[in-house]
C-alpha cells in the first residue's frame, strides 16, 4: 500500500513527463461491431506472435462485459485493474504472466464507469498504467463488441484499431457502425480490417472491398485491409483445451495466417501520438477542451 503523499507525488511526476520522455509504445486495440467474431482469439494469439517476434507485449483484457482471455488460457487471475484502482492493489500484482513471457492485464468490470465518475480515480489509473506502458514495446487490447461507451473509449484511446468481422452480413454491417463511431471519436487512429473465418482469400477480399468502399464514400477516414484468417477447426479445439492455437499448432492455417499479419503490422509505419495510452483513454484531451 502506498501512502497518500507518495501517490500524489506519483501523479505529479507522471503529469510532468513530456511526450519526448515517454517511450513510444505501439497500442493496438482489437474490436468488432458484432460479438463472437474472434476478437479474443485474435488478440491473444496476435500478442503471442509479437512476443515470439521479440516484442515485449502486454495484453489487456479490456472486454469489461465478457472478459475471457483468462478462460482461453485456463488461468484464474487473483486481481483485476479495478482492484488496483479501488483497493490500492499494486499494478504489478495485477499483472499475470502468460505463455512465451506475455504479460496480461485483466481489466475487470466497472473500470470505465469508475474512470468516468471521479478525476482522482482517473489520475490513479493513469499513473499505474503509464508506469506499465514504459516497460512494453506493444500493447494489445481485447475490447468488447459493439458501440457502447466502454468499448469506444478503449478503442478510440489507441493509435491503431483492428476491426474484426466475419463474412456474415450482420457482422459486416456492425463492423461499419463500429468504424463510424471510432473514427468520429479519434480521427487520427489508423483503422485496419481483419476478416476472420473466411472460406477463401476471394471471400475475404470481397468483404474487404465492400466495407472499404462504404468507408471511403461516407466517412472521412480510410480502412486498410490487414489480412484474413481461414475458418480453422484447430481454433475451437484449442479453445476447448485452453491453449492458444499459436502454441498448440504453430503450423495450422490460423497460426500461419496470423503470423503473417503480425509481421505485416510490424513492417507498417506507426504514427505515435506521443501521449500515453491512458492519456488518450481517459479522454484527457476531452477534459482539457472542456476546461479551456
Ligand atoms: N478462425 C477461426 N476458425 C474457427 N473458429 C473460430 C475462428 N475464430 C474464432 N473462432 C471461434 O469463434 C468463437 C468466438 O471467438 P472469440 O475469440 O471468443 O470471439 P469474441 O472475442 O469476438 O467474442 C470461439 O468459439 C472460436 O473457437
Ligand atoms: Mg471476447
Amino acid at each position: 500500500m502506498k501512502d497518500q503523499a507518495s501517490k500524489l507525488r506519483d501523479i505529479h511526476r507522471i503529469k510532468r513527463l513530456t511526450a519526448e520522455q515517454l517511450r513510444p509504445v505501439r497500442r493496438l486495440a482489437v474490436t468488432s461491431g458484432k460479438g463472437g467474431v474472434g476478437k479474443s482469439n485474435v488478440s491473444l494469439n496476435l500478442a503471442l506472435c509479437f512476443q515470439k517476434l521479440g516484442r515485449r507485449t502486454l495484453l489487456v483484457d479490456a472486454d469489461t462485459n465478457l472478459a475471457n482471455i483468462d478462460i482461453l488460457l485456463g488461468i484464474n487471475p487473483e486481481f483485476t485493474l479495478a482492484d488496483a484502482i479501488l483497493k490500492d492493489q499494486f499494478i504489478m500484482d495485477v499483472l499475470v504472466q502468460g505463455p512465451e513471457g506475455l504479460r496480461i492485464l485483466p481489466a475487470g468490470s466497472g473500470v470505465v464507469e469508475l474512470v468516468g465518475l471521479d478525476e482522482m480515480v482517473a489520475d490513479r489509473l493513469s499513473v499505474a498504467l503509464s508506469e506499465l506502458e514504459r516497460h512494453q514495446d506493444l500493447i494489445v487490447l481485447d475490447t468488447g463488441a459493439g458501440i457502447s461507451e466502454g468499448v469506444v473509449e478503449f478503442a478510440s484511446g489507441s493509435d491503431e484499431v483492428i476491426i474484426i468481422t466475419t463474412p456474415e452480413p450482420t457482422a459486416i454491417t456492425d463492423a461499419y457502425a463500429a468504424i463510424k463511431v471510432i473514427s468520429s471519436r479519434n480521427a487520427a487512429a489508423k483503422l485496419y480490417l481483419l476478416v476472420n473465418q473466411a472460406k477463401s482469400k476471394e471471400e475475404a477480399d470481397e468483404v474487404g472491398r465492400k466495407i472499404s468502399l462504404v468507408v471511403e464514400n461516407y466517412l472521412a477516414t480510410t480502412l486498410e485491409t490487414l489480412g484474413w484468417l481461414p475458418s480453422d477447426p484447430h481454433v475451437p479445439q484449442s479453445v476447448a483445451r485452453q491453449t492458444p492455437f499459436l502454441l498448440a499448432c504453430p503450423r495450422c492455417p490460423a497460426s500461419t495466417h496470423l503470423m503473417m499479419i503480425a509481421r505485416r503490422l510490424l513492417r507498417l509505419p506507426v504514427q505515435f501520438t506521443g501521449r500515453t495510452f491512458f492519456h488518450n483513454f481517459l479522454g484527457a484531451g476531452k477534459r482539457e477542451k472542456e476546461l479551456a
